[in-house]
């Protein structure tokens, strides 16, 4: 029997009454399509390296990315960023490599954009895979120098939307490169080929996995000149303030779990999209526990997402979109 109290008046359970009023009053949707998948490449045939510390994540050639596009798009995910793992032998200090002719990243957006030309590519701009000291931006006597590091980025993002990408992603974080990109995109007629900035992208521990993956690790010295300060949450503003100027497209939040304070705060003063970078560290501590047994995947991996959607972020970079959309179609 149930016991009336007449001195209650607002009863918010009764709109958790059933899945279906629960439906009516749910605020926050999260579909695969504002899902992206990040991809690692790397050269050759038939090659699927799984990434130890990221198990649902594997280093892919080319053949074997194509594969996971196609099965990608058929469950919902159409938008893929991609990151080369670069032999050794084609670094340098000034990333040569990352705009060269027969650059495999480059031929390999091409392949992907004729076979699916409906699907989105987003490209990560950033010296560190290209460069023999392992930094985002050019090293001179153990310094990041910023304004070395510009027309070098200038250059990658052209060669990547020549390429292809429909999306140029700078994830260097030095001063002023989303202006200079944008400039140099246009200069060379690619003014419909987006930007999406890592505006607030922080110096974190949860990258680990990711460097594991492409053996990206900075040789000497943190990237903490360059990326945020994980105390920091004004400085986020200044950050999307410069970037929007600037003509970024989306404005990017890195990592996602541990800074829903930052993707809630720039929503709220931001009219630009907001994409959130679910990292790889932050995606292997949900599996690692997973695997355990000590937490169940099937509840554990949408509440993640979702509350990355709710903080206000609408993109969603994650290496679990797969298993997200696969959840979704069950
Ligand atoms: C580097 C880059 C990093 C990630 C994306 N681009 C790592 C870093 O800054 O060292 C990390 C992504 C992840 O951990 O999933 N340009």
């Amino acid at each position: 029997m149930e016991l009336n109290s007449p001195f209650l008046q607002r009863r918010p359970r009764r709109n958790r009454a059933s899945e279906s009023i629960r439906q009516l009053v749910r605020e926050t949707n999260l579909e695969p399509g504002h899902l992206v998948l990040p991809l690692f490449l790397i050269e050759g045939n038939a090659i699927h390296h799984q990434i130890p510390s990221l198990p649902v994540a594997a280093r892919m050639s080319l053949d074997n990315i194509l594969r996971t596009i196609e099965s990608a798009i058929g469950l919902g995910v159409n938008s893929f960023m991609i990151f080369p793992a670069v032999p050794e032998k084609n670094k340098d200090k000034i990333a040569t490599y990352s705009y060269a002719e027969d650059n495999f990243y480059l031929e390999a957006s091409r392949k992907i954009k004729e076979q699916f030309p409906e699907s989105c590519l987003i490209s990560d701009v950033a010296m560190d895979p290209y460069s023999s000291d392992g930094h985002d931006g050019y090293v001179e006597n153990g310094k990041i120098i910023n304004d070395i590091t510009l027309p070098i980025l200038a250059k990658m993002s052209v060669a990547q939307a020549q390429a292809g990408f429909d999306i140029v992603g700078p994830s260097d974080m030095m001063d002023g490169r989303v202006g200079i990109i944008r400039e140099a995109l246009d200069k060379a007629g690619y003014y419909n080929t987006g930007i999406m900035s890592y505006t607030a992208k922080y110096a974190s521990a949860f990258y680990g996995p990711f460097r594991d993956a492409l053996d990206s690790a900075p040789k000497s010295g943190d990237k903490k000149t360059y990326q945020m300060d994980p105390a920091n949450s004004r400085e986020a503003l200044i950050e999307a303030e410069l970037d929007t100027q600037e003509g970024a497209d989306f404005l990017m939040v890195k990592p996602a779990l541990h800074y829903l304070d930052i993707i809630k705060n720039l929503s709220a003063n931001f009219d630009t999209p907001i994409a959130a970078y679910h990292v790889s560290g932050e995606c292997a501590m949900l599996l690692a526990a997973c695997q355990n047994g000590w937490l169940d995947y099937e509840k554990a991996m949408p509440e993640t997402l979702t509350s990355i959607r709710r903080a206000g972020a609408s993109v969603i970079i994650s290496y679990l979109a797969l298993d997200f959309a696969r959840w979704v179609k069950r």
